[in-house]
């Protein structure tokens, strides 16, 4: 496995050889990233990991400053899963310049749940996926389906752009107690790290609430952000919608139920399909 930092470097080293698959990240790698990779491994495509920490989608408030950088772990990790190529970039490299030109998902999409609580953060997101896609050329790129939203405004982005790449979302990684991993769990205390089971005992009660009876929805998202504040928890938002493009669920099309929550100082989000 190759660690490349500089663009010309990763362009010459893909050279005219088959469109990659695609894995990027912010590294402080876990489960939920190394699977994606051996997915991406299974497609029979050269791998592509990047490890970019992306100032542009955090806000002054965010942890970009303590997101813990951890590229020599991650490295090792993403060669065990079958990796070929990290591509590492610093800052000077991604944005030799400040950004001037970004990509913007559509308001509809891109301002609701997340993008409401975390204005830009979309906007943030595309624009670093839109130049690392025009760096590595992918044919395929694989997002977490933990980061559901995101996974969306992406397939939209390249649907949109009438980008050759294929889209894949990767099941979400639990821990064996249910926790969604997530590279945020390890800001977590011992006792926060228990109490951070309740997001998804939450999200499932609301899924059992609106199985029994679609139409108690909001009661059920109501119910579930008091439970979480009952705990001392700060939730911004537990909401049921439509799949396909996460606005609300006119009849019986397949749903998914997801939340944002913070816990202490760390921002928890997880989702469920149903
Ligand atoms: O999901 C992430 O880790 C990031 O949002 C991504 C897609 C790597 C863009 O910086």
């Amino acid at each position: 496995m190759h660690v490349i930092h500089r663009i010309a470097e990763l362009r010459e080293a893909l050279g005219t050889g088959p469109r990659p698959a695609f894995v990027p990240t912010m590294g402080n790698l876990h489960e939920g990233h190394l699977a994606l990779v051996r997915q991406a491994r299974a497609s029979g495509r050269p791998v592509v990991a990047s490890i970019f920490v992306n100032r542009l989608q955090f806000a002054p408030h965010e942890d970009f400053d303590r997101y813990p950088r951890t590229l020599p772990r991650d490295s090792e990790l993403l060669a065990g899963a079958g990796c070929d190529f990290v591509f590492a970039p610093d800052e000077a490299e991604m944005y030799p310049a400040p950004q001037a030109y970004k990509v913007a998902p559509p308001a509809a999409l891109g301002d609701i749940l997340e993008g409401h609580f975390r204005p830009g953060f979309f906007t943030g997101v595309c624009t670093v996926v839109m130049k690392l896609f025009q760096i590595v050329q992918p044919g395929l790129a694989l997002f977490g389906k933990k980061d559901y939203q995101q996974l969306r405004v992406i397939e939209g982005m390249v649907r949109d752009f009438a980008m050759p790449i294929e889209v894949h979302g990767g099941e979400t990684v639990r821990a064996d107690d249910g926790l969604a991993l997530s590279s945020r769990n390890g800001y977590l205390s011992a006792s926060e790290r228990g109490e951070a089971l309740m997001l998804r005992r939450q999200l499932l009660a609301v899924v059992e609430a609106v199985r029994a009876d679609p139409g108690r929805s909001t009661a059920a998202e109501q119910a579930a952000m008091q439970a979480l504040q009952a705990q001392g928890w700060q939730p911004d938002y537990v909401a049921v919608r439509r799949r396909s493009d996460l606005l609300a669920p006119q009849g019986d099309e397949a749903r998914v139920v997801l939340a944002a929550a913070k816990l202490g100082h760390t921002r928890l989000i997880d989702n469920l399909e149903f």
